[in-house]
């Protein structure tokens, strides 16, 4: 009997790439993880997982990430930060340098970068750009070896903790949602990620490709109706009253924030940039390309996904 396929994954310990590691082994791949070390942090003791430490700074250890391995599936990323430099040390700098110790393992893995909705607009805020460059970085290190980049839009699901305050307020009865931002937004489950990356692995197709991902709903949604649902996942149908949180009072909020972290060192999500993303009119996305190139489906709606998610 032949051993499963090997894929080398960063990010494992985060939101998504926890999820991709349970649906991973779930479905008898053997997964390497990348981890930082890190006092008190326990690692997933899964069947199938071997915890390689080591940071994206460090060559040395990406090499060995990637040596045998079948797939290399980069979601280490960051969404925080005060700087440019922040975001591009990681999201721009460390997805290079993982491909080219990708590039050079021979025979080279094939190579999935995740990447976000964000990219698309790199000019937006720091964040936005470095996924652009973290992009750009990957191709040109990647000379032969077969690459894909996946632009997943705004991921909700069990484990994330950026939108998980807003949900909160709306089972609560009361939705702070940005005021007179008229946009339109396409959102994912993460288990619908987690099962695009699963099938990019099989279909063993879309090389050179950038695909968008998005839940399947035509015209994706807008706060309104966001709230709405949210409403009936979480509060069983009761009503839910709307707070519009002026823009002005955001972008004050974000000043401050980002002032503050600058002081106090910490990494902000609530900066500027991060306003013009989320006042941005058009982050809707659809994942006909994806779809037809790997037969690949999302299956999971916003209702159901948000009571699973954020319901008690
Ligand atoms: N969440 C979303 O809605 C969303 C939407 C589109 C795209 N994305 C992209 O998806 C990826 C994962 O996002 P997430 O929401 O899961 O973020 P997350 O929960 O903050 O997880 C980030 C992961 O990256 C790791 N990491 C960060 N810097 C690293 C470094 N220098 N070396 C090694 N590992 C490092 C973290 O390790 P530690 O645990 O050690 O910090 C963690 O495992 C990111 O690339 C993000 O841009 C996210």
């Amino acid at each position: 009997m032949t051993a499963p396929s090997l894929v080398a994954l960063t990010g494992a310990t985060g939101f998504i790439g926890a999820a991709l590691l349970s649906h991973l082994t779930g479905s008898g791949w053997r997964v390497r993880a990348l981890h930082r070390p890190r006092a008190g942090r326990v690692l997933a003791s899964l069947p199938g997982v071997e915890w390689l430490p080591g940071d994206l700074d460090d060559p040395d250890a990406l090499g060995a990430l990637a040596a045998g391995a079948d797939a290399v599936i980069h979601c280490a990323g960051t969404v925080r930060g005060a700087r440019q430099a922040d975001f591009d040390r990681v999201n721009a700098e460390g997805a290079g340098r993982i491909a080219q110790a990708a590039a050079r393992a021979a025979p080279a893995p094939r190579f999935l970068l995740l990447s976000s909705l964000a990219a698309r607009m790199p000019e937006l805020s720091h964040y936005a750009g470095s996924k652009w460059r973290g992009e750009c970085a990957v191709k040109a290190a990647s000379g032969e070896m077969r690459w894909t980049v996946l632009r997943p839009p705004a991921v909700f699901g069990p484990g994330e903790r950026e939108l998980r305050p807003l949900f909160r307020c709306i089972a609560g009865g009361f939705a702070p949602v940005p005021g007179g931002t008229p946009g339109r937004f396409s959102l994912l489950h993460v288990d619908d990620l987690a099962t695009a990356v699963l099938r990019w692995l099989t279909a063993d197709t879309g090389y050179g490709e950038t695909f968008e991902l998005d839940d399947g709903r035509p015209g994706g949604y807008d706060w309104d109706t966001v709230v709405t649902l949210a409403g009936r996942a979480l509060r069983a149908g009761r009503p839910v009253r709307r707070v519009p949180v002026p823009v002005s009072l955001l972008r004050l909020a974000a000043l401050a924030n980002l002032g503050a972290a600058r002081v106090l060192s910490y990494a902000p999500m609530l900066t500027p940039g991060k306003v013009r993303e989320i006042t941005h009119p058009d982050w809707l996305c659809d994942s006909h390309a994806f779809a037809l190139a790997t037969g690949w489906r999302p299956a999971v709606g916003l209702e159901p996904g948000l009571a699973r998610a954020y319901g008690t």
